[in-house]
């Protein structure tokens, strides 16, 4: 497994994490994963899926990277730090490695959302601030309400199939070193199944270089995204081997022939 520094944080995070939106494996395909040195895990207080994270991290304490997020409908001062206090609860852990708001809402002033997730972070209830969701001026007005911390991250739908953020958002978090953390980098599983009629030929390409490089579809997209700098995934999935497969889209690379014909054949 490859890693990632988180941000400017000097903090190692290896280039796939384990997402659990929906998920319904229990904890060892999560285990597999740590096992395998995934030891990034998403949630968010929305999935329903923290109880499981803290069973499966219980007897792994400090040594997985806990990421999860406060809703967009709580994000007032009050109810962002009630909000970590019941993940911390439910997760059983007494600091989050990464919080992050999980889509802005245009009614709450950010600045009261920031105040919070600093709060907390002097609290010593999370360690860093992430967001997720946000364009790129959602995430301006978040880094210029900031005091004290930075933004280390941006967790964002991307992959072979959801390409928006080249325009803006990856160019910037790459210069200003804000991690990228590619959601459904699978395109929720689109990219593991036939093809639609209208990507048939791009298809044609990504199972051409799966031949080629001797990896699976899936690993071929997964490799595309970490491809990319400041790039991490967190593909999900409800069984062992499939974990055990996506892992392994880590620690080779495709050349630089193949990326470009990756990229065009997706444009
Ligand atoms: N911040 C946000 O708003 C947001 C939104 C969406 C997702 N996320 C995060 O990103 C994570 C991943 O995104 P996602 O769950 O939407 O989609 P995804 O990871 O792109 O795709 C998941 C789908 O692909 C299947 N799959 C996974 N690995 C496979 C493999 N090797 N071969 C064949 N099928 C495979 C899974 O089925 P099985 O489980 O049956 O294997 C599932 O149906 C989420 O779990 C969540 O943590 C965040």
């Amino acid at each position: 497994m490859e890693h990632k520094e988180l941000g400017s944080t000097g903090v190692k995070l290896p280039e796939i994490g384990l997402g659990t939106w929906e998920y319904h494996g229990g904890v060892e395909p999560l285990r597999k994963g740590l096992a395998l040195g995934a030891f990034l895990i998403d949630t968010a207080e929305m999935y329903g899926t923290e109880e499981v994270v803290g069973e499966t991290i219980r007897t792994r304490q400090g040594q997985v990277f806990v990421a999860t997020k406060v809703s967009g409908n709580h994000l007032r001062y009050d109810d962002v730090i009630k909000a970590a206090e019941h993940s911390l609860k439910r997760l059983g852990i007494d600091s989050i490695d990464l919080y992050q708001i999980h889509w802005p809402d245009p009614g709450v002033p950010m600045r009261e959302t920031m105040r919070a997730m600093e709060t907390l972070v002097d609290e010593g209830k999370v360690r860093f601030i992430g967001v997720s969701n946000f364009y790129l001026r959602n995430l301006e007005e978040a880094q210029a309400c900031m005091t004290k911390y930075g933004i280390v991250s941006n967790q964002v739908k991307y992959s072979l199939l959801q390409r928006g953020i080249e325009e803006d958002m990856l160019p910037y978090c790459q210069k200003n070193r804000i991690t990228v953390i590619a959601y459904s980098p699978l395109g929720r599983g689109e990219l593991t199944s036939k093809p639609l009629i209208r990507h048939r030929g791009a298809f044609n390409v990504l199972h051409n270089i799966a031949r080629q490089t001797g990896k699976t579809a899936p690993q071929v997209a997964l490799n595309w995204c970490l491809s990319k700098p400041n790039v991490i995934a967190i593909p999900k999935s409800d069984r062992t081997e499939r974990v055990a497969e996506n892992c392994q889209a880590s620690g080779w690379r495709l050349s630089p022939e193949q990326i470009t014909a990756l990229d065009r054949a997706f444009r």
